[in-house]
């Protein structure tokens, strides 16, 4: 499919769901203002929106309400967002753009930041668990057990974990592939079974779905490793070449660009082999997996 195409399914999704985050995270009055002015900062008006793109093309697989979907979408670009604000922080990537706009820990304050981060974690599985994202309390408890596996030490807080012990130290292939598989890939791997899990689909289609979400996951973090070696600041949003500067280990520091590039392309057409099970209304999923490794931003 056309990346054009791709990019077309995205941005329309990408507004549904914006919508859907503007009335989840509300500004609020009192003392607590800041950290409500914090989280919409963090989240609203930017980001391509992949995950949220994801629940959403995986839940009208199976036939799931829109409505529903764009909560679960939206549940999970709350969880990226906060991902991205405490990576930014001075402790951790420091790093002070973002989304083309300063970070949240420059726009607000440190102290902000981290509870903003927080806030919006909370803030993900309360959605979750509410009877409006899903009537059935069965599917509810499984979104917020997968969010969690998703999200935590054996998931995206363990990447990060292993990503700034592995800063200053070369890692071998297989630890870099399992420090992305943990610290992106888990939760693009939710974003793809939460459609699945919305559409109460048989375990062997979520399985396959579960399977895409991986291999994607894993093709774009290496094609971000790669653009952040290749890429400009304005055309990222955010700062290029951080990765060697903080001596990152990356596929690209292993490989070199080109054979980085390469094992992206790879993986994502391991991707789409997971999806024969599914006829053309999977065409803009096969089609994403393209996008993934040949965007430039
Ligand atoms: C950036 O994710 C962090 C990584 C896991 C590579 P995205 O590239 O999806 O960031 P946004 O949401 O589009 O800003
Ligand atoms: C971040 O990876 C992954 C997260 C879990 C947030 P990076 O540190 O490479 O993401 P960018 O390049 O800052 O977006
Ligand atoms: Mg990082
Ligand atoms: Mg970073
Ligand atoms: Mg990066």
């Amino acid at each position: 499919m056309d990346a054009s195409l791709i990019m077309d399914a995205l941005s329309e999704r990408a507004d549904i769901v914006e919508d859907c985050l503007d009335v989840l995270l509300p500004e609020a009055p009192g003392l607590e203002a800041r950290l409500f002015a914090a989280m919409r900062y963090a989240t609203l008006g930017g980001g391509k929106r992949l995950r949220g793109f994801l629940v959403m093309e995986v839940a009208a697989l199976f036939g799931v309400a829109e409505t529903c979907a764009a909560r679960v979408a939206a549940s999970v670009e709350m969880l990226h967002a906060y991902s991205l604000v405490h990576d930014d922080l001075p402790s951790m990537d420091n790093d002070d753009l973002r989304r083309g706009k300063p970070s949240t820990h420059k726009a607000f304050d440190e102290a902000t930041a981290i509870l903003a981060g927080d806030a919006l974690q909370a803030r993900a599985f309360e959605v979750l668990a509410d009877p409006d994202t899903h009537s059935d309390p069965q599917a509810r408890a499984e979104l917020l057990l997968s969010l969690a596996h998703a999200a935590g030490a054996r998931g995206m807080a363990g990447g990060q974990m292993i990503d700034m012990e592995a800063e200053g130290r070369a890692l071998t292939l297989p630890e870099i592939a399992r420090l992305h598989a943990l610290k992106t890939g888990r939760l693009i791997q939710f974003s793809a079974e939460a459609g699945a899990i919305l559409g109460r689909s048989p375990s062997h289609l979520r399985a396959q779905v579960a399977a895409y979400g991986r291999d994607l996951g894993a093709a774009f973090q290496i094609a971000d490793d790669v653009l952040d070696a290749s890429s400009t600041a304005a055309e990222l949003g955010k700062t290029a070449g951080k990765d060697k500067a903080a001596g990152k280990a990356t596929f690209v520091t292993l490989l070199g660009i080109e054979r980085a590039a390469m094992q992206a392309r790879m993986l994502s057409e391991q991707a789409v082999t997971h999806l024969e099970h599914f006829g053309e209304e999977a065409d803009r999923l096969r089609g994403l997996a393209h996008w993934v490794v040949s965007r430039k931003s």
